[in-house]
């Protein structure tokens, strides 16, 4: 199969537009619709002169919503409000979740089979508000929804890489729970290749790992939250997704999905992509003291995410 056609919903943002930019770059995309409420038509004139493969055609507004989304396979959501100073990502949770809930509405209608990647903040809540909203549609797949935790692994691999004095693109830390402040799970002890950190600074780089997001917050001012990095692990992702579409095997990723692993019914963790999405959860693995009371204190964090999400959809 060589003809892979992704979405983009809310291109035209601050995460939108770059990672549309590296999907654009990438020769395994042959259409990239991007969707918008603003600039989408400008947005995807400026990258079709960009001469690579993908065909661009943008589509603005909720009237040309669902044509966006036909025959897409792939779906990526970083439509929505950013953090500013102040705001955790549960915050961002009143104005997102209708958000997510729209889109994810259309997706169920239009394009169910599709492999969606969720970038909206709070992710911990927006990937149930779309579980909930494709079981409501009665085509739920748990294999083919996930919350995109790349960036917890890059930023993992980025600051390991900087304290070891080793090739940050030869690192690769898992990152496991959920995608904000205490449930974003460093495995420290299953970083490739080993490293070991004496316990003050392992509880530093842990938490400067869970506190990355809001660390790009403050030096923004107001600006908003994370957007370049969060674009490239975003093409990241997205790219894994269309390689295992297309037969790759051995592709992994971390992301938060539907899981039976701990007491949360979401949990990040590593993941054997395939065709169908989610091929394998790959699961913990071996943790360590330290990573056993991480996982225990997110538990009941990642449950009050979840049923903040589950409940917007029952009730809205
Ligand atoms: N449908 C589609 N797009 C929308 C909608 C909607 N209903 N509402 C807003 N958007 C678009 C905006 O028009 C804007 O272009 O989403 C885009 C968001 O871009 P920015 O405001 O620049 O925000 P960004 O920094 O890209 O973050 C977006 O990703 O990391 C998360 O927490 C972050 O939830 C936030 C999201």
């Amino acid at each position: 199969k060589s003809h892979t056609k992704v979405a983009v919903m809310g291109a035209s943002g601050g995460i939108g537009q770059p990672l549309s930019l590296l999907l654009k770059q990438s020769p395994l995309v042959s259409q990239l619709n991007l969707y918008d409420i603003v600039h989408t038509l400008g947005v995807a004139s400026d990258l079709s002169h960009i001469n690579s493969k993908a065909k661009v055609h943008g589509f603005v507004g909720p009237d040309q919503l669902k044509s966006s989304l036909e025959g897409c396979e792939v779906v990526i959501i970083p439509a929505g409000v950013p953090r500013k100073p102040g705001m955790t990502r549960d915050d961002l949770f009143n104005i997102n979740a209708s958000i997510v809930r729209d889109l994810a509405v259309a997706c169920a209608e239009v394009c169910p089979k599709a492999l969606i990647g969720i970038i909206a903040n709070p992710v911990n809540s927006t990937v149930p508000i779309a579980s909930e909203v494709f079981q409501k549609a009665g085509v739920y797949d748990p294999n083919r929804i996930f919350g995109v935790t790349t960036l917890d692994v890059v930023r993992a691999n980025a600051f390991i890489a900087e304290l070891k004095g080793l090739d940050p693109t030869t690192v690769n830390c898992p990152v496991i729970g959920g995608h904000a402040g205490i449930t974003i799970i460093p495995l420290i002890s299953q970083c490739m290749p080993g490293v070991s950190f004496p316990t003050d600074q392992l509880k530093a780089l842990t938490e400067r790992i869970q506190e990355a997001g809001t660390e790009v917050v403050k030096a923004k001012a107001g600006a908003g939250s994370a957007t370049l990095s969060m674009a490239m692990a975003g093409a990241r992702f997205a790219i894994s997704l269309i390689r295992a579409l297309r037969g790759e095997q051995g592709v992994v990723e971390c992301a938060y999905v539907r899981s039976d692993l701990t007491e949360s019914k979401y949990f990040s963790t590593p993941i054997l992509l395939g065709a169908n999405g989610i091929e394998k959860n790959l699961g913990l693995g071996n943790l360590s003291d330290f990573e056993k009371q991480l996982v225990a204190a997110s538990i009941p964090e990642l449950k009050k995410n979840i049923k903040k999400g589950e409940e917007f959809v029952q009730k809205n």
